[in-house]
């Protein structure tokens, strides 16, 4: 167990948004060179949302609100906002603090965490050491992408696989050891920098006609490159939390895996030995919404009475940068 202390962060509230606009496989069909099959039996996606007007503080305000609501809890009782984004409204302000003004949490502070697919976990592990620290009681972790603001319409590698999402977490202090936050492993490896990006709009290509010309403001992907790596990644750093903290796959209630291709869902699970019916997997109607992919998942399961207090979890993801990493939560809801 890394947290020794006295305080381990739970998760006492969840929340989600998703656009009402679907894409189906067969809208992707009259625009790009693809099929259904193909889409379904290499991805596992069937369709996907579309946000048509606004932004990803929109997705990730809603999320918010939606938590708030079903706690019937005030936004003035937040003391941190985090949000997990690799499509923020703009640079600055944050979109933490679009979110703050939107739910009116007056007494938050906050901030954006960049760290693509994994910003959940990533998230999730700053806001239970804010929490850890005696300092926070409530910190909320949003993870929300508007990735269809990033995606080529015409490259059909990339444009079936994303869609736009929001959903959050609130986390709480308890003195019970055996709930919540129990351990993480979270790694970077930026030689990934390659193989998966968005190159145009930051300080290195500032925006001009030439780099839109050169469609550097959209997502570029080697996704062959990208999964080989990926379902190493995934497998291996969930395999190693398992046995770090001496779990076997009969301990472990489910795999809350990050949602970008079902085989790399399914690897995972093998290499953990867990069977399907313990994976959380949602990836066929939403697609991969980057950041969102883990709460949402979270979120549903959790409302259809899927989760108990007391479930062993891990989650899982591996995304741009190269970042990924492995959580142990013990659900406490
Ligand atoms: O979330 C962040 C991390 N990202 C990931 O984890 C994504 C990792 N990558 C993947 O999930 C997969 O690599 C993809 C789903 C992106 C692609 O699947 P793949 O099995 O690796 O396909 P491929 O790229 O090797 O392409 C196989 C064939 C190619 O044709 P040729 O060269 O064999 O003739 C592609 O041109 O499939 C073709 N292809 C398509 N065909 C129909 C690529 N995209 C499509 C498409 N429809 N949409």
């Amino acid at each position: 167990m890394e947290n020794n202390g006295k305080i381990r962060a739970i998760v006492t509230g969840v929340g989600m948004y998703v656009p009402d606009k679907i894409l189906d496989n067969a809208f992707f069909e009259k625009i790009v060179d693809t099929n259904d099959e193909w889409i379904r039996t290499r991805t596992g996606i069937r369709e996907r949302r579309m946000l048509e007007n606004g932004a990803t503080s929109d997705l990730a305000t809603k999320a918010a609100e939606d938590l708030l609501k079903s706690k019937n809890m005030s936004a003035d009782e937040i003391d941190v906002i985090i949000v997990a984004t690799v499509t923020p409204n703009m640079f600055f302000p944050a979109t933490a603090c679009l979110v703050q003004d939107n739910i009116g949490a007056k007494n938050a502070w906050g901030f954006d965490l960049s760290a693509a697919c994994s910003g959940f976990l990533f998230a999730f592990q700053t806001g239970c050491s804010l929490i850890e620290s005696g300092k926070y009681k409530k910190v909320m972790v949003i993870g929300a992408d508007k990735m269809t603001s990033i995606t080529d319409y015409t490259d059909r590698n990339n444009c079936i696989l994303f869609g736009d999402a929001g959903a959050a977490v609130l986390l709480e202090p308890t003195e019970d050891q055996n709930l919540g936050m129990q351990d993480s492993l979270l790694k970077i490896d930026g030689s990934g920098k390659e193989a998966l990006n968005m190159k145009g709009g930051g300080s290195l290509n500032p925006p001009t006609h030439e780099t839109v010309d050169n469609k550097l403001h959209y997502i570029f992907q080697d996704g062959k490159a990208v999964f080989k790596v990926a379902v190493k990644g995934m497998a291996d750093i969930s395999y190693e939390i398992m046995q770090k903290n001496k779990l076997t796959s009969e301990d472990i209630s489910y795999l809350v895996p990050h949602q970008a291709n079902l085989r790399i869902i399914s690897a995972t699970a093998d290499r953990m030995g867990i069977s399907q019916d313990k994976v959380m997997i949602n990836i066929e109607r939403y697609g991969n919404t980057t950041a969102a992919t883990i709460p949402l998942c979270l979120v549903e399961y959790y409302r259809n009475g899927k989760i108990k207090k007391g479930d062993k979890l891990i989650l899982s993801a591996f995304g741009a940068g190269y970042t990924w990493g492995a959580i142990y939560l013990v659900w406490a809801i």
